[in-house]
């Protein structure tokens, strides 16, 4: 393979990257306020496209049946490849109860939600999402492929998404593509069905949707078993977030089981939070958390999810509570790990230090306390240097996690105040080394400009630094800004997908295997005459079975 040939490997999106920042606040704005759809041609192009279920109720005929899935896919190269080649190995042995299991793979691949990150277009689920699997699945069979929408997919209004998966002309990474919704139905041998549902963003069922499952039901005989792939674990943020009225389960799946279907599901899967957990009922039936499909990992340990609401019980999670508790140490290395975070600090610290310092006199900078009371007294007494307070404390309030309004009040001041004392704190060093250890006149334009460039420079590591002390806190303490003090470590391990067999009996059995670390090196090698990337990475690990349950 040329150099030139080669596919660009993307590092883990970096979530504090401002410009990933600024970008991904434009798109969930304008995607939340112009109603969602802005482009309804497209969305009512798409529902009107003739579409039945999928039928692979035959496919056993040669033996058990295999479907793989994976969620949270297109991140950083090193995650989303390691899992696309190891769903695309053809055999994978697992011990289990003293026994040795074969698990192939899957005749169909579906994905789960959030197929591209940070956000949807033609560009990047080319390179994070497409390129990785057409490698994987060089030279080696190519399964189906279906997918649906999640919240990331649809801050286009499916544009790139629908380009991608509901074009069965296109196909996707050489495989074949048959659906041309963002919803589907898979008919799988002895009598399972599932059930791919677009959600859209939190949005109730559409009326086309309806209708195609209810065109499905009337086919479906009394004897049929049901799994509902779903975009967002609702189970898990209904009880999560109990105020937010967005995550009540009852509205969408209730009604399809209710409505529509008139049968429970046996088993719900979803991707969209970025770990492994399965929860049980009394009834057996299994709700599946698996978005470890590439991208950053999620905390386990908060919030607590062993017992939820309607008699769910946790039976399995990935990686355990203790690993996750382990890694939030690494928020001490957040300017280390997010080197763009620093350049908003920077700008704010330097904007801060140049405020106050405009309306304080030789005389105020004697000493700290007297430094301190006399920017304290400007930002009472200067408008400018009190709007600018005002400004930072709203917008630190503004940006803070929204599910819990005394907190993002609390968290929110607490820590613009933690910046501002920082900010002082920068603003008085560089005050005392270009007065004192550079023999500067206080006030001259060399002082003040060479002063401006400390702050500037100290700011960005500092404010970074400042930011991952709060994130730690935040999650170990209270339990608050699990998201947000996850996606700061770019966890690119944990990784994970599920594995589903229908055997000859009609048993489910569900494979979930996980990568506890993903290679961090590559080589371009040939498979069958087809170019294709392998590990040379001694310290990854091989995949290995990390739940398996058998559903009737
Ligand atoms: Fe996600």
């Amino acid at each position: 393979m040329l150099q030139k040939d080669r596919p660009r490997r993307r590092s883990m999106v970096g979530w504090y990257d401002p410009r990933v920042l600024a970008h991904t606040a434009y798109q969930v704005a304008i995607a939340n306020v112009f109603g969602r759809h802005s482009d309804t041609r497209l969305i009512e192009a798409l529902a009107s496209q003739p579409q039945s279920e999928f039928d692979y109720s035959l496919a056993h005929a040669e033996g058990d049946f295999w479907l793989d899935y994976a969620a949270d896919i297109g991140d950083g190269w090193n995650s989303t490849f390691a899992i696309a080649n190891a769903i695309a190995t053809p055999e994978l042995a697992f011990e289990h109860a003293g026994k040795t299991e074969q698990t192939r793979a899957g005749h169909v691949l579906v994905f789960g939600g959030d197929e591209v990150y940070p956000y949807p277009s033609r560009n990047e689920y080319e390179v994070r999402t497409e390129t990785p699997y057409r490698m994987a699945l060089a030279g080696r069979a190519k399964p189906d492929v279906y997918a649906i929408p999640g919240n990331h997919d649809w801050y286009d209004s499916l544009v790139a998404f629908s380009r991608t998966f509901c074009r069965p002309e296109r196909g996707f990474a050489g495989c074949a593509t048959r659906q041309t919704r963002s919803y589907f139905a898979l008919k799988l041998p002895a009598n399972w069905w599932l059930l791919a549902i677009d959600l859209q963003l939190g949005a109730d069922l559409d009326e086309p949707q309806v209708q195609y499952f209810q065109k499905v039901a009337a086919r479906m005989d009394a004897d049929a078993r049901l799994i509902f792939s779903v975009p967002e674990p609702r189970w898990i943020l209904e009880d999560a977030y109990p105020a937010h009225s967005n995550y009540e389960e009852l509205s969408s799946t209730r009604f399809l089981e209710q409505k529509v279907f008139k049968r429970e599901a046996r088993v719900f899967i979803t991707g969209d939070l970025h770990f492994y957990k399965r929860h049980e009922n009394a009834a057996g039936v299994q709700k599946i958390t698996a978005g470890g499909g590439g991208a950053f990992l999620h905390p386990t340990h908060a919030p607590d999810t062993r017992k939820l609401r309607n008699g769910f019980e946790q039976r399995a999670v990935y990686p355990d509570e203790k690993t996750s508790l382990r890694l939030t140490w690494k928020n001490f290395l957040f300017p280390l790990i997010n080197p763009k975070s620093g350049w908003l600090y920077a700008f704010l610290y330097a904007m801060s230090a140049w405020l106050a310092s405009a309306s304080l006199e030789a005389s105020d900078v004697i000493d700290l306390p007297t430094a301190l009371g006399a920017a304290l007294n400007a930002s009472v007494r200067d408008p400018l240097n009190g709007m600018w307070l005002v400004l930072i404390v709203g917008g630190f309030i503004f940006f803070t996690d929204t599910h819990l309004r005394s907190w993002r009040i609390l968290g929110g001041a607490f820590h613009a105040v933690l910046h501002l004392a920082a900010a002082f704190m920068v603003g008085w060093v560089a005050l005392l080394l270009t007065v004192r250890g550079f023999d500067l006149y206080y006030g001259s334009i060399s002082q003040l400009l060479i002063s401006g460039l400390i702050v500037f420079t100290l700011g960005g590591p500092v404010g970074a630094f400042i930011l991952g002390v709060y994130l730690f806190v935040s999650i170990r303490v209270f339990g608050r800004h699990g998201n947000e003090a996850f996606s700061s470590l770019r966890i690119a391990d944990y990784k994970h997908w599920v594995r589903f067999r229908v055997d000859a009996s009609g048993m489910l059995t569900l494979y979930a295997i996980a990568l506890d670390r993903v290679p961090r090196r590559w080589r371009a090698a040939k498979r069958n005459g087809e170019d294709t990337m392998e590990a040379v990475d001694p310290r990854a690990s091989a995949p290995r079975l990390i739940d398996r349950i058998e559903v009737r």
